[in-house]
């Protein structure tokens, strides 16, 4: 393994997705559970969200060493041929340091290792930051989405604790010489939305539902089109796009407009709830493990969430062959 943190950057090469692992909590919180001490339904969740189960527990570190062991195990690697951590994570175990020292410790990781905070579209700012590094010269990134929502929700608030649910979903994500599977991406953030959706230090969550669901529909078109648009694709070459699990009603409305059919969309929503940034990568990981995902198919990947932030990435799922970790220096 060579670090070139000092040495010179490529202009462009290639990366893969070369391994992926999750985790999830044992505790499963049912909408009988938060029946019988809220005020609301499994009809009324099901109905207008589409959860019927989230899973609660850990801590946001100990969900991303159990997801990140899985991926580096599946790539084949380990922790030190690792050569930066990117944790993408909204709820924190500490303001100081960041998570991911925590995990890059458990993990036995080589060199560099941070948190990125862009809410529930975290996991897709990093994906195309880890591009990014692999460009300027590292070989190997582990991305990993880590969310333990249920300490930032108030049990009591049915309108927030029916929603949330604590995990983790991770990918190694490699040099190649080959083509780089990022086609293409759009990142976006309107700070002056900030009060739709915000939590105090050490405080609970509050969110104005309506609104955020509103915005999320047209900055999901908006972005996952933009995205389209680069790579110069419709939305008929798309195999698989891999939305975040907020609500079902949200995931139906963009795709009806996008126009891509129901049978072309990952969810685990059902089962995990909204896990902010461990969404995409948890129902990522679900569709790679139900074989729904083959060599040259296009991934479009589509995140919105608090900031206001957004952000979408077509994929083209690459052949993973003796090329990868080739790009290396
Ligand atoms: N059980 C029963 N009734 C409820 C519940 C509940 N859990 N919550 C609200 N209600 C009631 C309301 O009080 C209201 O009653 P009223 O008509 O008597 O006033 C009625 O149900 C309808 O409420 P709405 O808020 O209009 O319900 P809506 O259909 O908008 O669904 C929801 C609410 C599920 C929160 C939806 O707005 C939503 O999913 N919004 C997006 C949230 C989201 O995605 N947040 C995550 C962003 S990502 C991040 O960064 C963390």
């Amino acid at each position: 393994m060579s670090t070139p943190t000092n040495g010179p950057a490529r202009a462009h090469r290639g990366a893969a997705i070369t391994g992926w692992g999750t985790a999830l909590p044992e505790h499963v919180v049912t909408n009988a559970d938060l029946e019988a001490r809220l005020d609301t339904t499994d009809e009324w969740i099901t109905g207008r969200t589409g959860i019927k189960e989230r899973r609660h527990g850990g801590t946001t570190a100990s969900l991303a060493i159990e997801a990140g062991r899985v991926a580096l195990d599946a790539a084949g690697l380990t922790g030190a041929d690792i050569d930066y951590l990117l944790l993408a994570t909204c709820s924190p175990d500490y303001q100081i340091p960041s998570t991911a020292s925590e995990v890059e410790a458990a993990l036995g990781l080589g060199g560099g290792a941070s948190d990125l905070n862009a809410a529930c579209s975290g996991f897709v700012y990093g994906l195309v930051q880890a591009h990014g590094l692999i460009a300027m010269g590292l070989p190997r990134i582990l991305l990993i989405g880590a969310e333990t929502m249920s300490r930032l929700t108030d049990p009591d608030d049915r309108n927030t604790a029916i929603l949330f649910g604590d995990g983790a979903g991770a990918v190694v994500i490699e040099a190649t010489d080959g083509d780089d599977s990022l086609l293409s991406f759009d990142l976006g953030s309107d700070g002056t939305l900030r009060p739709l959706l915000d939590a105090p230090i050490g405080g609970y969550m509050q969110m104005n539902g309506k609104e955020v669901f509103r915005r999320a529909v047209s900055v999901m078109v908006s972005s996952a089109s933009n995205s389209m648009a680069s790579a110069g694709v419709t939305a008929d070459d798309i195999t698989l796009l891999v939305p975040h699990q907020a609500n079902i009603r949200i995931i139906d409305a963009a795709c009806q407009r996008l126009g891509i059919s129901a049978d072309r969309v990952a969810s685990v929503l059902h089962a995990t709830g909204n896990t902010s940034s461990a969404s995409i990568p948890l129902a990522l990981v679900d569709a790679l493990d139900r074989g729904r995902v083959r060599a040259g198919d296009l991934v479009l990947l589509v995140g919105f969430g608090a900031g206001m932030s957004w952000a979408s990435a077509v994929l083209r799922w690459p052949e993973v062959g003796p090329d990868i970790g080739e790009g290396a220096p």
